[in-house]
């Protein structure tokens, strides 16, 4: 059977926006359906591209209707933003877009509604002045619900608008050279004879290496044998700043899908590593990428913020605290996610970090090392976690990471875009042996 990808696209997005699924789990299994790449590459282009111009979309279908399809007629809505999408983003020929999207309308049932289809359609063609947004509130001038555009307006206001730019752009492809394997020249060296064209921008990151075209990645030199992963440079840093030698035990948290558990290894193969997730599904994922790897961990299954269901007693060197977070600064690679969250999102993720934080604190030995890592640009989620924690702990110090601006009291804030990267905060705790502080 073969499958209409504008059916398929429109069914994706409706899944997401009104039914609250993520795009990572909706489409794969679309993609599932076709059998070509371009096809499955294409399907993944119109999705990314319906998320990341919603507002837009649905304002130009509201100037053209007299009012939105609903209940099951909602997945012929986004049909419509995937046609709306195609003509005025994609270079695909206006006559294609616009006959594939009217016999997706078939498909989907909405069979008496082609003309209406084909005629909002032929409207767009028409009048690009549909699109001019200039005065539009802001939530359709910036393409991102109004909630968060209040919240980087408060957080950053000079960079709000370079963020939200960011968010719409594509993100390229980085991958992290597997150092146990290969060293990083010798494997740029192995890109440069396949013809792949890359670039090496992140001084202190070696290993990390951008790539100037999207490729799949299991074709790329040496995936089977494990010399290389993909991970945003921003990522990179993790297992950098945390500083681990092959005599240390690690405590990597929330550890899933386990790209920053195997770069530790990869960094200190021999160090003794623990490697706990909540959910056991994406524990599979760790275990495959060890395996492809060839790196060794202690895998568990269970809550960290309550380590007596786990924790064998061995304060550890060194933890890793990559914490469930809103995802905000990788909202170029998940566009999706700007419409899954909820502003009342932030304050429970808030108040869960806090508390996976402080639990884990207290399984860290005296002179170890801890880093709080989040892919937010949410100060709740990030600075003012660590002034907090700070205040209530009186055996942790701050140390400053190298790249931490001045403004940045509380830790190392990446905005995306930067240097090409993700969004990521980073803030390094050092603990200190409050029973070798004489009293004064
Ligand atoms: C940001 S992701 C981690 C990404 C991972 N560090 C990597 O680099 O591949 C956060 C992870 O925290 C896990 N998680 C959420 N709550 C948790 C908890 N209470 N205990 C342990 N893991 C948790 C989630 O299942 C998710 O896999």
């Amino acid at each position: 059977m073969s499958y209409n990808i504008r059916t398929l696209a429109a069914r994706s997005c409706y899944d997401v926006v009104d039914q609250g699924m993520s795009l990572s789990e909706v489409l794969p299994k679309a993609q599932a359906l076709l059998d070509n790449p371009l096809d499955k590459a294409l399907l993944q282009e119109i999705c990314f591209g319906v998320m990341r111009f919603l507002p837009q979309l649905e304002a130009v279908c509201n100037q053209l209707m007299s009012k939105p399809l609903v209940k099951q007629l909602r997945p012929l809505q986004f049909l419509l933003y995937v046609g709306i999408y195609q003509l005025k983003f994609m270079r695909i020929p206006d006559h294609a877009a616009i006959s594939e999207t009217v016999d997706a309308a078939r498909e989907l049932k909405g069979q008496s509604l082609t003309k209406l289809i084909n005629g909002v359609l032929r409207n767009v063609q028409r009048q690009p002045a549909l699109f001019d947004f200039d005065n539009a509130p802001a939530a359709v001038q910036f393409n991102h619900p109004g909630w968060l555009i209040t919240e980087l307006q408060q957080a950053y206001p000079q960079q709000w608008q370079q963020i939200l730019a960011a968010n719409q752009q594509k993100a390229p492809l980085w991958l992290r050279v597997n150092v146990a394997k290969i060293n990083p020249t010798d494997y740029a060296a192995a890109l440069t004879r396949d013809g792949i064209e890359y670039s090496r921008p992140i001084a202190d990151l070696p290993a990390a290496i951008k790539l100037m075209q999207a490729h799949d990645v299991t074709t790329l030199p040496g995936y089977d044998a494990g010399w290389f992963s993909v991970q945003d440079g921003a990522a990179q840093y993790a297992a950098t700043l945390l500083q681990v030698d092959s005599s240390q035990s690690v405590l990597d948290a929330c550890c899933a899908p386990g790209g920053k558990t195997c770069h530790i290894l990869e960094l200190a193969p021999q160090a003794d590593v623990t490697a706990v997730d909540k959910e056991p599904k994406r524990l599979l994922r760790v275990h495959e990428n060890l395996n492809r790897l060839g790196l060794t961990a202690n895998v568990i299954a269970a809550d960290a913020s309550e380590p007596d269901s786990w924790w064998q007693g061995q304060l550890f060197d060194r933890i890793l605290l990559d914490v469930p977070c809103s995802a905000s600064g990788v909202i170029r690679r998940h566009p999706d996610i700007r419409w899954l969250r909820k502003k009342a999102d932030i304050a429970a993720l808030a108040s869960l970090q806090q508390h996976i934080l402080q639990q884990c604190w207290a399984l860290l030995a005296p002179g170890g090392t801890l880093l709080y890592a989040t892919c937010s640009v949410l100060p709740q989620e990030n600075s003012d976690q660590i002034s907090y924690f700070l205040q209530q702990n009186n055996d942790a110090k701050l140390d400053i990471l190298p790249q931490q601006l001045a403004e940045q009291p509380y830790g190392w804030q990446l905005l995306p875009g930067e240097q090409d990267m993700d969004g990521f905060f980073y803030a390094r705790l050092l603990k200190t042996d409050l029973n070798s502080i004489s009293p004064k």
